[in-house]
């Protein structure tokens, strides 16, 4: 059974097998997915993971129904016997009848239990601390721009965040320079830095962290920001914003970089806030194309999964830094 719950847990060659299969099953589509069904556990909103997704399986001629978080986690609520029945029993009856769980959740230790008390794979469509389907998507728009060979320079301005941390293990993975500029409080730990400088001496990148976002962005050849308040923060906008001012992607900033450097943003994104309209509207920003490719890579990732092939463990999992769980 294959679980896709981080980045951290697929080798570098996994990957590009699943961009390869990507390319091959959107330009030619195969029904590979012809009789799976896949189930669809959203406890947080989603405009394309959730419809990329679903057209990506439709178009390989899969199934998607969508369930409920009430009706999987309703034994996690507090006051007794209002819970439905237990996260094992509701998993273990989804398993009866769907291949395969794509699960957008708050706490990276729900996929784990999802993991543990189905016998179906667990693919993870955002939680607190990871975006691996935003990462694969990314990393497949940057091949598509540079080439699958070429080492970049890739500079993630604003919050430490589920998709900087996937993005940073990607890009790390891959060999590229990775480059993170935001407020110290809303950095990346020491436990997180330790594991980045081991996957770039394992794969020959580089990683920083500055709070510098003119020195992080110079000469870079992609800038990404996200959100600065992402979802379930909400109640830390104003201590958090009071940190960010300066790590808006505006023109100026912008301008820092290569002159035919891409603008990336995972999207949803606040106009005014982290990027202003001049450059997410650029010429040279890519965001539109990264939300496309949410679509063609999650077609890679589940005829993988659902063909039972499978996804080795990273070798870079087996020392001490045990992040990629
Ligand atoms: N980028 C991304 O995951 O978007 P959604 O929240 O709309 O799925
Ligand atoms: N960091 C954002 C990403 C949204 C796709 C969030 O978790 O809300």
């Amino acid at each position: 059974m294959n679980h896709l719950l981080t980045i951290g847990s697929l080798e570098p060659e996994t990957i590009q097998s699943i961009f390869d299969l990507s390319e091959q099953l959107n330009s030619s589509p195969e029904p590979v997915l012809k009789g799976k069904n896949v189930a669809f556990v959203f406890e947080k909103p989603s405009l394309r993971t959730k419809v990329g997704t679903e057209v990506a399986i439709n178009h390989l001629g899969g199934d998607v129904i969508e369930i409920s978080p009430d009706l999987i986690f309703s034994s996690s609520k507090a006051v007794p016997f209002t819970s439905r029945e237990s996260l094992k029993d509701a998993m273990m009856n989804v398993s009866q009848w769907c291949d395969a769980v794509f699960a957008r959740v708050y706490s990276h230790g729900t996929l784990k239990k999802l993991a543990d008390y189905g016998t179906i794979p667990i693919v993870n469509a955002l939680c607190n601390q990871h975006h691996p389907m935003q990462a694969l998507a990314d990393l497949y728009t940057i091949q598509q721009k540079f080439g699958k060979d070429e080492k970049v320079t890739i500079t993630y301005v604003g919050d430490a965040n589920n998709v900087a941390f996937s993005l940073t293990e990607i890009g790390l993975k891959f060999g590229h320079t990775v480059k993170f500029a935001g407020p110290s409080t809303y950095s990346f730990n020491s436990e997180q830095l330790g594991y980045f400088s081991l996957l770039a001496i394992e794969h020959g990148g580089e990683f920083i962290q500055t709070e510098d976002a003119h020195k992080a962005t110079y000469d870079a050849d992609v800038i990404y920001t996200d959100t600065f308040i992402s979802m379930g923060e909400e109640h830390l906008y104003d201590e958090k914003m009071k940190h960010f001012k300066p790590y808006q992607v505006n023109e100026k900033l912008f301008s820092q970089a290569k002159s035919e450097a891409g603008f990336m943003h995972c999207l949803p994104a606040h106009r005014g806030v982290e990027v202003t309209d001049e450059v997410i509207d650029h010429q040279n920003s890519w965001v539109y194309e990264q939300a496309k490719n949410r679509m063609i890579v999650s077609k890679g990732v589940f005829a993988t999964i659902l063909a039972d092939e499978h996804i080795p463990e990273s070798k870079s999992m087996n020392g001490a830094h045990k992040i990629p769980s």
